[in-house]
């Protein structure tokens, strides 16, 4: 399967998904449900792999914007051959250097996306409470109509996340949400929640 072997190829560049599997499958299937995924953003990519797992999900030749500022070395490394890899692929990538609350992380995603909302946003980056909201709040009115936004974490007891999930669970914007307790490979539990727009 599609899910499977992009989660295996990750090893060629050092690279790996920091998602609970069963939990990026499920993600993955919804994305292909939603199709067609022409657009993705993810705000923190780290290592790229659910960068590229997911992009397995969108359509070829795919405009795919990553915002994170990459600070600590290998991981920029790593992620800078995902990104070779993709475009390899056919992917139109964009990789914006930058903390996703800033102003010119906005105008790049932005700039990169031009006037079409996006299809999928996966929300995984600075895991406290306000940079979470924010990033909902910046970014997911540039989200289509039956589009996706995904939020990593929503049952890590290490992070903030499960505040604002339950959050959008009172306003009644959460949708279906995943929760499979701890992984092997993972220190903990993780979780994804899914809003459909
Ligand atoms: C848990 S890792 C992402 C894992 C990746 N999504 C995966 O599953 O393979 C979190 C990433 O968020 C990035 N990050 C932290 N604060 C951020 C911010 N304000 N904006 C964008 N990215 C941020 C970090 O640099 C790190 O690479």
């Amino acid at each position: 399967m599609k899910y499977d072997s992009r989660v295996a190829r990750l090893d060629e560049w050092g690279s790996r998904i920091i998602q609970h599997r069963d939990e990026a499958r499920k993600a993955f299937a919804l994305m292909q449900a939603i199709r067609p995924c022409m657009r993705f953003l993810e705000i923190g990519s780290r290592k790229g792999g659910s960068l590229y797992v997911y992009a397995g999900a969108c359509e070829p030749g795919a405009k795919i914007v990553a915002v994170d500022p990459s600070i600590e070395r290998r991981p920029r490394i790593v992620l800078r051959r995902v990104v070779q890899a993709l475009e390899a692929e056919g992917y139109d990538m964009t990789w914006i250097r930058a903390e996703s609350q800033e102003l010119g992380a906005l105008q790049g995603v932005q700039g990169a996306f031009g006037n079409e909302s996006i299809d999928v946003l996966h929300i995984d980056g600075d895991h406290s409470y306000d940079a979470v909201s924010r990033d909902y709040q910046i970014y997911s009115p540039l989200v289509r109509t039956g589009g996706v936004i995904i939020l990593h974490d929503i049952d890590n007891p290490n992070y903030e996340v499960a505040r604002f999930w339950k959050e959008l669970q009172a306003r009644g914007e959460a949708g279906r949400e995943w929760k499979s307790g701890k992984a092997s490979g993972m220190t903990g539990r993780a979780g994804i929640g899914v809003v459909i727009k």
